[in-house]
């Protein structure tokens, strides 16, 4: 039978890191594909490769840099994830929890998770920024299925209040400040790394998916079950399959997030301010 990652495993990974820093972080970030140049503006940062943190995961895609950076950002001490980790890389959802638990364990309360996605909703575009009020995910394992480690959390919890309404407040008002108009709705998680067909997109729509993507459910899973609070924010890369007759390219997700990054960046950074 398999064997399941214990309490220990996600400690080493935290011990290594807090033996790099003299702060304990109040804040984790997961900056999503094409989203990593935030980190350039962290300041007294410390960069750490996620292949020198023992039991942690290595990132496999190229728009994913594998570095963590900790440091301050907008006056708040942040450990920024540049890199994140997918199910479609072929890690079992077990080994998804560690992002997470890691970071709950350097000491964060709450994390800002952030990704490309496309935007189902066809009121939205390309480059608009959405706040995820909810998710769905109806297919895949949950991350944190297998024997409970009570050390983070209770074996049923709830997840009524994943995306924590503080922070949807807060990043409204943020963006308004940042003269950007916001979107707000439901993220549908897809494992992949296919695209989805038009009729899967007909399908979520229905369902009531406002946009789609390939990460970040896992997360908020992890996040709330060790009782984080978590702030998510989606950039609309380009319009769901099957709603322009053009195909879906990587290349047309990455110059979206390249030509939305600045954006974006300083809605973060007003939302860190009032965090
Ligand atoms: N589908 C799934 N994931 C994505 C998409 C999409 O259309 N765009 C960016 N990430």
């Amino acid at each position: 039978m398999k064997k399941h990652l214990d309490f220990n495993y996600f400690k080493e990974s935290a011990d290594y890191i807090l033996s790099k820093i003299e702060f304990m972080p109040e804040i984790a970030i997961v900056l999503g594909s094409c989203l990593g140049n935030l980190a350039d503006e962290i300041e007294n940062k410390i960069i750490i490769d996620y292949k020198d943190i023992p039991n942690f995961l290595d990132a496999t895609v190229e728009s994913h840099a594998g570095k963590l950076i900790l440091g301050d950002l907008s006056g708040k001490k942040v450990v920024c994830m540049s890199g994140r980790f997918h199910y479609y890389e072929g890690y079992d959802f077990e080994e998804l929890t560690i992002p997470m638990r890691v970071m709950h364990l350097l000491g964060c309360k709450s994390v800002i998770l952030t990704n490309a996605a496309g935007a189902v909703n066809k009121d939205f575009l390309a480059g608009d920024i959405m706040i995820i009020k909810d998710h769905i995910k109806l297919n895949g394992a949950s991350p944190v299925r297998g024997k409970n480690l009570e050390e983070f959390g209770p074996r049923f919890f709830d997840m009524s209040n994943t995306y924590n309404k503080d922070y949807i407040k807060l990043a409204k008002k943020a963006a308004q400040v940042s003269k950007l108009d916001i979107k707000e709705g439901v993220y549908f998680y897809m494992p992949g790394p296919q695209f989805e067909t038009p009729a899967e997109i007909r399908a979520i729509r229905v369902l009531g998916g406002d946009a789609v993507g390939m990460s970040t459910v896992t997360e908020a899973i992890v996040a709330a079950h060790c009782g984080m609070k978590v702030l998510g924010l989606s950039l609309m890369t380009n319009m769901a399959a099957g709603i322009l007759e053009v195909p879906l390219t990587t290349d047309e997700v990455d110059k979206t997030a390249e030509k939305s990054a600045e954006k974006f960046k300083v809605l973060l950074k007003n939302i860190l301010k009032e965090i």
